[in-house]
């Protein structure tokens, strides 16, 4: 598959990715190598990966508990901790192998620790290797307030290796989709038709889908690597997404969701929305609710949690002089942003999700 070359760095598939990699530390010579892992991608991905990496220099594995809830400044704090005793320098190289929480915490480390080291991503779950790993946000959470504290900094590198999908479970597949159906709906039907059919990794042609749904942020990013205009486009659906799945994080009687999922309930509130203000075709919009529905469930919202939720929508990182500002879509693929929404039209959104 053809590298994709973003901003200063390149996205490598498959096996030709071990090979730049093993190219780039040959001509880099880092000190040291970090490797970030949890417990899961330590177990099933780093037994695989070692045997590939060929490089003389100390090697060391830094393991972190798995999960959104670590991803906070605290492991933050212990990694920069874990680094120095380790006598990490300014040569040394950060390689993160794993999903998004990995990714965009291991960077944000790399990003920040002796004002920056550098970091190679490798991520191994469809999540961050769809969105997280490329484009250079890096962050953690601010309690339950998602990617609140971060810098932009890229990585050396990208490596895709879809082998790593076969140690992660449907649910979490589910949850990379839902990021492709958000490329789908605004910026590439035939995306959006792709992901219709999936209903597991069997019937889909998931190389194809990952390289095309990289290449779509990629664009994106190139033209906007701040996100101070066209790049917003990528949050469809992450306004209430979010919302939701602070809401889930912080509600000791909620189950949590995956990001994913939390995205998709998005994807229908905020299409639903785009309906009233900027008619979206409404036999579209019931398509995208029966495919979204039908892949992940329909999450219990309660009248009660409407509140909540509406008042997370404060601290989204797109509002401007207190508005909330959503990105809706007037068709497939014709993007809206910076658009002001009532509070009715959203509670009349979410429930439109229960109906
Ligand atoms: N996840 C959206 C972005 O990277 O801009």
């Amino acid at each position: 598959m053809q590298p994709i070359l973003s901003d200063g760095y390149s996205i490598y598939f498959n096996s030709d990715s071990y090979i730049k990699m093993n190219e780039y530390l040959l001509e880099h010579k880092p000190t040291k190598l970090f490797i970030l892992v949890d417990q899961n991608t330590h177990e099933l991905c780093y037994p695989k990966f070692i045997q590939l990496l060929e490089i003389t220099a100390t090697i060391e594995v830094i393991e972190i508990e798995a999960g959104e809830k670590h991803k906070n400044i605290e492991t933050c704090i212990s990694l920069w901790n874990i680094l120095t005793e380790l006598g990490a320098d300014r040569k040394s190289l950060m390689i993160n192998l794993g999903g998004g929480v990995i990714t965009d915490m291991g960077g944000f480390v790399a990003s920040t620790f002796k004002r920056g080291i550098k970091f190679i991503n490798i991520p191994t779950t469809l999540l961050s290797m769809v969105d997280a790993s490329a484009g250079g946000k890096t962050g953690v959470d601010l309690g339950v307030l998602k990617n609140q504290i971060g810098l932009f900094s890229n990585p050396e590198m990208v490596l895709i290796d879809s082998k790593y999908l076969t140690t992660i479970s449907e649910r979490e597949i589910r949850s990379g989709m839902a990021e492709i159906i958000k490329y789908g709906l605004t910026y590439d039907v035939k995306v959006w038709d792709e992901s219709k059919v999936f209903n597991s990794l069997e019937n889909i042609d998931i190389d194809s889908l990952i390289h095309r749904s990289i290449s779509i942020k990629n664009e994106v990013v190139i033209k906007d690597p701040k996100e101070n205009g066209v790049r917003k486009i990528l949050n469809f659906g992450h306004t209430l997404g979010h919302a939701i799945e602070s809401y889930h994080l912080e509600s000791k009687d909620k189950e949590n969701l995956t990001h994913g999922e939390a995205i998709a309930i998005g994807m229908i509130t905020e299409t639903y929305i785009s309906s009233k203000l900027y008619n979206f075709p409404k036999e579209i919009l019931e398509e995208i609710k029966g495919k979204i529905v039908s892949l992940f469930g329909k999450v219990q919202i309660e009248q009660t949690d409407y509140a909540p939720i509406i008042d997370l929508l404060k601290h989204d990182k797109k509002n401007t002089n207190g508005n909330v500002n959503f990105v809706l879509l007037s068709n497939l693929e014709k993007v809206k942003f910076d658009c002001q929404v009532s509070e009715d039209l959203i509670i009349e959104s979410l429930d439109y999700y229960q109906s």
